[in-house]
């Protein structure tokens, strides 16, 4: 700040918290379409600067907002495309929508689902992958119909993306006439070998790909892959396959161990869960919602803590001493003191929105002035340098570390 030295306006998720004071203050509704700013990395679908169409309710629960939701996909599907679409929406849980798609962000237009195995593996005599069990880690299978055809070549890609998402390795076998065939197929007997594509619903002439990680990694790997040969295989219809993922863990932790909101930290925790929030995090699910279309994220939101304790909990999780939470957040806390109403939202991306209604993959295309993939204006050369004259008024020194040369 120029009139406040040494001060910065800074809000987490601007403008969440704004919102939420609106529902608290006895606004029942609120919409927007705000400008955000957010210092990420890029990717084809973010941009530093986007819009968002964002929407808080008062006095709602999920089905509420989840009608409002869709009524506005009719709506614009209807004006701007002459498309019908069929409401309500699919929903999974978070957990259901890793372990069919390996993705929270769902493409639904197309089968090729992953199946969880990791019981009947547990019956084989692969080391390698019962020992990831062991600690604490799942086995998926992703059944490919024809896929052994595969060459080498093609598989090796398949083991670029896996590893690109995390997964040490990627096991798989082809279903010969007289049983798999592939490095694995030693370690498991005749019997478990049809158990398992019963199981996963494979036939001869089937490539099966296995995954073994935590949760998370395990089935993200498979869906990444799962979208490689949904692309390769042309086996994706044209059409819109919009679900909600509901119910994600509220925390993630750390490489160092500590906590960190999974979306942010104004999430309701699910009531069932409430009880394992300060002794177990990782269990905690939260009233958290995504729109997914076509595999990309179109709009995320929650059901918000609207009362004191439960905050602070959450906030505590996260690291936050009593003298931290006063001083970030003491205005929220003493508003809820007054009756503050149980209220929920969710923002769209604006600009996916747009772009997927455009038939284009980058919002660059439909932002007038976008950022390069290095988030640069190479039009008017930004970010840039600035004066010793411009920083000094806004009180501010910079220090920037030499680049270490190779
Ligand atoms: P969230 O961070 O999920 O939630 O953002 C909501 C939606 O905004 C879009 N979006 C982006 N679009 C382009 N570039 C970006 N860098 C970018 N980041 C996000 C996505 C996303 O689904 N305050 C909460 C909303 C809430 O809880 O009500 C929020 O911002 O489509």
């Amino acid at each position: 700040s120029r009139l406040h030295p040494g001060k910065f306006y800074a809000m987490p998720e601007s403008p969440q918290i704004y919102k939420q004071i609106l529902m608290v203050s006895g606004y029942d509704r609120y919409f927007q379409l705000p400008k955000c700013m957010r210092d990420e990395d890029l990717r084809a679908d973010r941009q530093p600067e986007f819009t968002q169409i964002d929407i808080e309710m008062s006095f709602i629960d999920r089905d509420d907002l989840f009608g409002v939701c869709e009524g506005l996909m009719a709506h614009v599907f209807q004006k701007a495309l002459g498309v019908k679409l069929k409401l309500p929406f699919p929903r999974f849980n978070w957990h259901d929508a890793m372990s069919r798609f390996g993705s929270e962000k769902p493409d639904i237009r197309f089968g090729l689902e992953l199946k969880a195995i990791t019981e009947l593996v547990k019956q084989s005599d692969f080391e390698i992958i019962k020992k990831v069990i062991a600690k604490g880690g799942v086995v998926f299978c992703l059944p490919v119909p024809g896929g052994s055809k595969f060459s080498r070549r093609e598989i090796d890609e398949l083991e670029g993306i896996a590893k690109t998402y995390h997964l040490p390795g990627l096991a798989w076998v082809k279903i010969g006439k007289t049983g798999w065939e592939g490095i694995p197929a030693k370690f498991f007997p005749q019997t478990l070998q049809n158990q398992i594509n019963q199981k996963v619903n494979a036939k001869v002439g089937d490539l099966l790909l296995f995954s073994a990680e935590k949760f998370a990694a395990a089935t993200e790997a498979l869906g990444q892959i799962r979208l490689h040969i949904g692309h390769k295989l042309k086996i994706v219809p044209e059409g819109w396959g919009f679900s909600w993922v509901t119910d994600m863990p509220l925390f993630e932790q750390n490489d160092d161990g500590s906590w960190a909101a999974a979306h942010h930290v104004f999430t309701m925790p699910l009531d069932e869960d409430m009880k394992f929030l300060e002794s177990d995090p990782e269990k905690v699910r939260a009233m958290r919602y995504d729109l997914a279309l076509n595999g990309a994220e179109i709009a995320g939101g929650s059901i918000r803590i609207h009362r004191k304790e439960i905050q602070e909990a959450v906030l505590r999780v996260i690291g936050l001493d009593a003298k931290d939470i006063e001083a970030k957040f003491g205005f929220l806390l003493e508003a809820f003191k007054y009756g503050a109403p149980p209220h929920g939202g969710i923002a769209f991306g604006f600009d996916r929105l747009c772009a997927m209604i455009c038939g284009v993959s980058d919002i660059r295309e439909v932002i007038a002035f976008p950022k390069n993939k290095a988030a640069q204006g190479m039009m008017e050369d930004s970010p840039g340098d600035v004066t010793p004259a411009q920083l000094k008024e806004l009180h501010i020194r910079t220090e920037v570390a030499k680049k270490k040369s190779k």
